[in-house]
């Protein structure tokens, strides 16, 4: 068994979770949203975002998911384009559902690609945030995030390491 300081719990993490949710469904009301989830993180964050913003009436709401990794070992921002949407997003409400922001290279990469796709409106929600970690710079009125983390490699709630710990229902750092 690895040992794990926690640094967000379940209950932190749930209501980071509520407090986006609540955001996106009061910009949005009444609208047909599309949740673009960013593989493979935010798979876990995604699931429940989506359950939360049906809870808070939100019927009209479809997801998608995009497969794009950063090498964030390298510091060089190197994004790898996997997989694109399976729609047009032409006119369409998009919500970018991102597991972390760290330098900020993958989502700036993702909006640029999405953008010229001439969506009704770009937004991005991240769950968690290491905000010292900034290199691109993100047009901060278009993003949500939910739990400040500092300078350090997590893992849990969607994030590994090495492909492990991805279902941890928390968030923290892995001793060793
Ligand atoms: P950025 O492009 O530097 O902002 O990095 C964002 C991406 O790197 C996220 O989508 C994550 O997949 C990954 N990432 C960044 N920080 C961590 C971390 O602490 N643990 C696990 N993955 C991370
Ligand atoms: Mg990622």
């Amino acid at each position: 068994m690895s040992n794990i300081q926690v640094l967000a719990t379940e209950r932190q993490i749930r209501q980071a979770v509520r407090r986006i949710a609540r955001e996106v469904s009061r910009r949005y009301q009444e609208e047909s949203i599309l949740l673009v989830g960013v593989l493979t993180g935010a798979f876990v964050f995604m699931a429940d975002l989506a359950r939360e913003l049906y809870r808070m009436g939100m019927t009209d709401v479809e997801i998608e998911f995009i497969d794009i990794s950063s090498y964030s070992g390298t510091e060089s921002g190197q994004i790898r384009f996997d997989r694109d949407l399976t729609v047009p997003i032409s006119g369409r409400h998009v919500v970018i559902v991102e597991d972390i922001i760290d330098t900020g290279a993958t989502l700036a990469f993702l909006l640029k690609l999405l953008e010229v796709r001439e969506p009704a409106s770009l937004i991005v929600v991240a769950l968690f945030n290491k905000v010292t970690r900034r290199v691109e710079t993100l047009p901060s009125e278009r993003i949500i995030t939910g739990i400040d983390l500092p300078n350090k490699f997590v893992v849990g709630y969607g994030l590994d390491r090495n492909g492990k710990f991805r279902h941890l229902p928390f968030v923290g750092i892995v001793a060793s």
